[in-house]
């Protein structure tokens, strides 16, 4: 999906959240597990201000799974609850409502208190794009209704999608726009493709990608790359080019078809599961 995010879509996009907020009892917060924190919009928390929040780390699958573990007891505490889910495979989504409902209960005792019949739970999602929230939202409800009305802008009366006897999910998410604050984020989310190719030079995301890997994963790299040792940057390039046929007429090395090379190996896991905010 390719949103550009102009100051008039962000004021849009945080326009049409604010108005969901309103509707719901609880905002499930979609985050990558790869990138808890990089693929964090920075304006939610001021938007959602005191409603309870349950953060949900997906694409548990793709991520380094003690880094997940790690997280998960790091981000929860006080008001925050977290889960680590597979939207893909529907990993982990039973939690979400019991969860739900964990957290609402006091409310519910009130209102039942009051003599008020407990009505169902009414919840959103949010994120960024790509995420996983329309995988989200089909697998919840169980056929394949949240494939339209998915970009800022496009405006539909609001429908909700029964999620068990408890809850009731608003049939759109609400899409809140990526991190821009500095050039590390920004090569995060493109590895993980959370921001579309032609927004970053390629290179200079492989370039990242190769740095991070050799710091923090090197002998998944060397496996990947059949490497004795890691070299610098440049015969790392060529040697991977060689390696997978990235090749110019004449024998140079293709530096551009490298970087894509080795930015869809990371994408398509072919390094393995992979977290890069540790
Ligand atoms: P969005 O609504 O937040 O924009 O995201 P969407 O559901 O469209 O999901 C984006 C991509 O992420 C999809 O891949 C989807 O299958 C994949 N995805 C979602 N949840 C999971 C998960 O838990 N595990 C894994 N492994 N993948 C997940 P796609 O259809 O191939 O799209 P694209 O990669 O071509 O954009």
């Amino acid at each position: 999906m390719a949103i550009q995010w102009f100051p008039g879509h962000m004021a849009k996009a945080r326009r049409e959240v604010t108005e969901k907020l309103k509707l719901v009892d609880i905002v499930f917060e979609l985050l990558d597990a790869r990138i808890p924190v990089s693929s964090a919009n920075p304006m939610l928390d001021e938007l959602i201000q005191q409603k309870p929040r349950i953060k949900l780390l997906n694409k548990a699958d793709m991520a380094d799974p003690a880094a997940t573990a790690r997280w998960l007891e790091k981000l929860s505490g006080g008001n925050t609850h977290v889960l680590a889910i597979d939207a893909q495979s529907g990993k982990g989504l039973d939690k979400m409502v019991k969860l739900a409902e964990q957290i609402l209960e006091p409310k519910w005792e009130r209102m039942r208190a009051k003599g008020i019949r407990p009505r169902a739970i009414r919840a959103m999602i949010v994120g960024i794009p790509n995420v996983g929230k329309s995988t989200l939202i089909n697998r919840l409800a169980g056929k394949n209704i949240a494939k339209t009305g998915n970009t800022p802008g496009v405006t539909k009366a609001q429908a909700w999608i029964k999620v068990g006897k408890t809850m009731e999910l608003l049939d759109t998410p609400g899409i809140l726009w990526p991190k821009f604050e500095d050039k590390e984020t920004g090569y995060k989310l493109a590895l993980t493709g959370a921001i579309k190719d032609t927004i970053l030079n390629l290179q200079d995301v492989s370039v990242f990608g190769l740095r991070f890997l050799e710091k923090h994963y090197p002998g998944t790299l060397k496996a990947r790359y059949k490497l004795e040792d890691i070299p610098d940057i440049v015969p790392l390039f060529d040697h991977i080019g060689r390696l997978r046929g990235c090749l110019r007429a004449g024998g140079e090395i293709d530096y551009d078809k490298t970087a894509e090379v080795i930015i869809r190996d990371i994408r398509g896991m072919k390094l393995g599961p992979l977290t890069f905010d540790l």
